[in-house]
């Protein structure tokens, strides 16, 4: 490597006087996206910058919708997130927002995959017969829906409360909605979204700016330092061990 000139060196000199956070981290700080304040865990992908945290709670913009990029199709769309206490608000836009006749149902959990969230106890569930291949009568508690490929509903309590309906005949689908505001317009509920909560503590994050640094990850969004004027530490500022 050449020596460094002198016009850098003074650069960096005053650069590390006047303790000027590194563009890089700066850009990092909260966005908006619509109506949503994206910021810490959450953090929004832009081409060609590196990643601000850990991969679940990636976000891309998508015109006014910030959606989750790493759920199914990438199609979760964050609504209102709630720090306090660990939750989100998340539409499914993969459901049949529209009409509520989509051309199959499946179960919204799995396409949460080996993410950190899990769907709230606090949301109801509605539960959706379809692929009934000899079921022709309507069966007890459900409605037919106005569907072509006929499948059947029914609004049920809080959320996994469901004891299995027995008919060998159908499919079940779990859908997950915060409640019924609009008495038994499923689509509405769908449409108002579900309650999503995280487990657990994505990275020291909060601890590192406390302590007056700044987070910054490796490029696949998983590995965890804090800048702190010129020092990188593994947690936060201050610390023992320096990682240069
Ligand atoms: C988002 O942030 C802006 C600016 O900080 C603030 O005025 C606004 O109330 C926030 N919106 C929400 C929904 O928190
Ligand atoms: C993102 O927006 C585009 C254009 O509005 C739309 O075609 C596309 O389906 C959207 N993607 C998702 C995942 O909603
Ligand atoms: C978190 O707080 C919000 C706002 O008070 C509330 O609507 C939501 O249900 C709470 N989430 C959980 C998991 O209790
Ligand atoms: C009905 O189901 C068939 C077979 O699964 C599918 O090909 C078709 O698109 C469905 N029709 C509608 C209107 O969803
Ligand atoms: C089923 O239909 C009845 C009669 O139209 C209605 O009162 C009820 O709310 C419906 N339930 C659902 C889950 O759509
Ligand atoms: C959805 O989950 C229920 C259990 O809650 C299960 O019985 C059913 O087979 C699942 N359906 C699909 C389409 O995976």
């Amino acid at each position: 490597m050449p020596p460094l000139q002198p016009p850098l060196l003074l650069l960096l000199l005053v650069a590390s006087i006047l303790e000027l956070p590194a563009p890089a981290a700066a850009a990092c700080s909260p966005k908006k996206c619509g109506d949503l304040n994206i910021s810490y865990p959450f953090w929004l992908e832009e081409p060609g910058r590196p990643p601000c945290g850990s991969p679940s709670f990636q976000l891309n913009c998508n015109g006014s919708q910030a959606l989750l990029s790493r759920s199914i199709l990438g199609a979760y769309q964050v609504v209102q997130v709630f720090a306090e206490n660990s939750s989100f608000l998340a539409v499914d836009r993969n459901l049949p927002l529209h009409d509520g006749c989509p051309k199959f149902w499946f179960n919204i959990s799995l396409g949460l995959g080996l993410s950190p969230f899990v769907i709230s106890k606090r949301n109801k569930e509605l539960l959706v017969l379809d692929k009934c291949t000899e079921q022709k009568v309507t069966p007890p508690g459900f409605n037919r829906t106005g569907c072509a490929n006929e499948s059947f509903i029914r609004l049920g309590g809080e959320y996994g409360s469901h004891r299995e309906p027995v008919l060998p005949a159908c499919r079940l689908s779990v859908v997950p909605v915060l409640g019924f505001p609009g008495g038994d317009d499923y689509v509405r509920s769908m449409k108002q979204g579900f309650l999503l909560e995280w487990t657990v503590p994505s990275d020291n994050c909060p601890k590192c700016e406390a302590s007056g640094g700044q987070c910054r990850y490796a490029n696949d969004g998983t590995g965890f330092s804090c800048h702190c004027s010129g020092d990188v530490y593994p947690e936060m500022c201050g610390e023992l061990t320096k990682i240069n």
